[in-house]
């Protein structure tokens, strides 16, 4: 069931796609006197959700602020990503209440979940104008999936998009592009995708292409696709001020951009120098927004990642000065207070960058309101994914785009995907990658994934390994490194390139299982990534587990996660079949009973948990997914008690937009 409560007079966001009739007094939480709502958390209660946050997949010991952020130092004292989604799944404990709460409101909203006192949840939003929906079932899993019907069916990207994807801040040139095309070709690896990092526009000018170094992009976006590979460009939010330069003229002339208090347009510096930012919020500066990647989509481009869309903004002219100034103060001293260098030298380097002030100084035209940006903050990035999405409908017809965004709030789930941002090359955020797949999909997001091997920061050969490891099963399967960081595409590896071929060939060799469950969740809203608490609630035990996930109907994941480890502890809620994969063709498996064991996994192993009854489809590994022969060569089952294990696979041309239409259904039966 789901139940809404209206307070005071809320911005519409657009979150919502299910009409819900207004309901009267809210259960299970209290309204504290400061306008916040509370709950009492017994001992044993979990609660999921949040999405893209730090901590585990049980939010509970934290606090955390939506407010869509470019983060770039993640870590677990951090109180905000990208995304904003406020929506909490709370086990009450033994005996108690599963329910959700999704606070429905563009701007901040605080969460203390357990951090001030460890046995109470609050929550509250930055103003008093918000929808607050209470949905009730009988497992999460139930509550989950009304969620998503209230929020709508998630964005389902073409089939090719679930094949591998390299990329780099640092392809600067054709030659690049296909030098790492070449070499993984001539390496044996698999590739779908190579993406196209902000070097090949001109002057980093969205809907530009750098002549001398991309002199004939769609015969190059050709040459590849020849190849089975496409190429992925990505789009900013910022757009550069520049007289010459189409967008921003086009968009200063028809008044597109967001404005300052005095009408005129706003401006930040962001990768371009000065840029000015489009009005996402209003239907028609989408519509001319998004049809401007018919630049792109002319040259055969197929997909898009649009980033730096919370937004980003490295200073404001007016702070710059400010700070300038301030400096200029100090000119010709050596010795100053440490106060004031960390104060004013330091920190007001550093408060150039995403500030609050900045926030506060521009406007939307949001439904006919003039709303301060700081109001509506988290619909920005959305709304740029959505302008692309609605866009795509109609300079690509009938077809599927890829698209994914860094930053995003519910809502913008149906037009795209997200990867999980600027990451760093550790295994702490391994596990964080881990624990943020099931809370961000719990939000609708279900094409998503990290940047694999990490962005920021030298990665080492195990950790790439490892990392592919868990990585092979998300959605959105990319390797992207930032500028100046050790190379890191999966050829550079030579004493581990074995295995890592062997790990790229299983994500296509299990591509039928996988595309069948992405489709699965999104045409019926269940989870691709679940917690183990989703599907055992009464189990402490398994309630208590944050770094194991279930994968689909059939398949647990127990995901090595530390450095040096030759396996790892696992808990096992039922009987399960393990097996050892080492590649597709080669693998050992055992039948292991319910409880705790210690499971080896060597660095170049993979374990994959079948649950009683199910079957996992294995193909023919293949070098793209154009190749790929989805007619399974194995199925890696667990059969139930009576012997029975059975698999129910999904197929379609990958291409069309109405899967639910023009999708198959084949049951493989392995019983035996
Ligand atoms: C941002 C993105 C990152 C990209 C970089 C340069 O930091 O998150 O993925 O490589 O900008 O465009």
């Amino acid at each position: 069931m789901i139940q809404r409560f209206t307070f005071g007079c809320p911005l519409p966001t657009e979150s919502v796609v299910l009409p819900v009739e207004p309901a009267a007094a809210v259960p299970y939480l209290t309204a504290e006197p400061d306008g916040s709502w509370s709950f009492s958390l017994a001992e044993d209660a979990v609660v999921y959700g949040l999405g893209e946050m730090p901590r585990g997949i049980n939010k509970r010991g934290w606090h955390y602020v939506t407010d869509n952020t470019d983060e770039s130092r993640h870590g677990e004292n951090r109180l905000s990503y990208y995304g904003a989604h406020n929506f909490l799944l709370i086990d009450g404990g033994a005996g108690r209440s599963v329910f959700g709460v999704f606070v429905d409101f563009p701007g901040k909203v605080f969460y203390d979940i357990g951090y001030t006192r460890h046995d109470r949840l609050t929550f509250r939003t930055e103003e008093p104008d918000y929808d607050l929906y209470i949905l009730t079932g009988d497992s999460p899993n139930a509550v989950c999936t009304e969620f998503r019907k209230l929020i709508g069916h998630s964005y389902i990207p073409p089939k090719w998009a679930f094949g591998f994807a390299q990329s780099r801040w640092g392809y600067k040139t054709a030659e690049d592009v296909r030098a790492i095309a070449r070499q993984y070709r001539e390496n044996e690896l698999p590739l779908d995708m190579i993406c196209l990092d902000i070097d090949y526009m001109q002057g980093y000018a969205d809907f530009t292409v750098n002549k001398e170094r991309f002199p004939d992009l769609a015969a190059l976006s050709a040459e590849l696709k020849q190849q089975g590979i496409r190429l992925v460009p990505i789009i900013d939010a910022g757009v550069r001020i520049d007289p010459e330069d189409p967008t921003c003229t086009e968009g200063l002339e028809k008044g597109y951009f967001c404005t300052k208090a005095d009408g005129t347009p706003f401006v930040a510096a962001v990768w371009p120098g000065k840029a000015y930012f489009a009005d996402f919020l209003r239907p028609e500066v989408r519509d001319w927004f998004g049809h401007r990647y018919k630049v792109l989509t002319d040259c055969g481009i197929e997909g898009f990642w649009n980033d730096m869309n919370e937004p980003a903004l490295f200073y404001s002219p007016e702070r710059l000065r400010a700070f300038l100034d301030s400096m200029a103060q100090l000119r010709g001293q050596d010795n100053i207070e440490q106060e004031e260098f960390f104060g004013k030298v330091v920190g007001g380097a550093m408060g150039l960058m995403n500030s609050p002030a900045d926030y506060a100084s521009f406007y939307h035209d949001l439904a006919g309101q003039q709303v301060r940006h700081d109001r509506v903050h988290n619909l920005y990035g959305g709304s740029m994914t959505r302008a692309a999405g609605e866009a795509f409908a109609d300079l690509r017809p009938g077809r599927r785009t890829l698209l994914y965004s860094r930053s995003s709030i519910i809502g913008s789930h149906r037009y795209g995907g997200i990867w999980l941002g600027d990451n760093h090359s550790s295994w702490e955020q391994l596990l964080a990658n881990i624990q943020m797949m099931p809370s961000v999909q719990m939000c609708g997001f279900l094409y998503t994934g990290a940047d694999l091997c990490g962005f920021a920061g030298d990665t080492t050969p195990d950790l790439a390994l490892r990392w592919l490891e868990f990585g092979l099963f998300t959605p959105l399967m990319r390797n992207h490194a930032g500028a100046g960081t050790r190379e890191q595409e999966y050829f550079r590896f030579a004493d581990q390139l074995p295995a890592l071929r062997e790990m790229l060939r299983l994500r296509y060799a299990m591509l039928p299982y996988l595309y069948s469950e992405f489709m699965k969740s999104a045409l019926e809203n269940t989870g691709y990534f679940r917690p183990l608490g989703f599907d055992w609630p009464a189990d402490p035990e398994a309630r208590e587990v944050q770094d194991q996930l279930l994968l689909g109907d059939g398949v647990m994941l127990a995901p090595v996660y530390t450095q040096n480890a030759a396996g790892r502890h696992v808990y096992l809620p039922e009987p399960m079949q393990l097996y050892r994969l080492r590649s597709a063709e080669d693998y050992d498996t055992e039948a292991l009973p319910a409880g705790h064991h210690y499971v080896h996994c060597a660095l170049n192993e993979v374990l994959l948990f079948v649950r009683p009854g199910h079957a996992v489809p294995l193909a023919k590994p293949a070098a793209c997914t154009a190749a790929l022969d989805e007619q399974p060569i194995a199925l890696l089952a667990c059969p139930d008690a009576d012997g029975h294990a059975a698999y129910r696979m999904y197929t379609d041309d990958g291409e069309t937009m109405d899967p639910e239409h023009d999708g198959h259904w084949t049951v493989l039966d392995a019983s035996h």
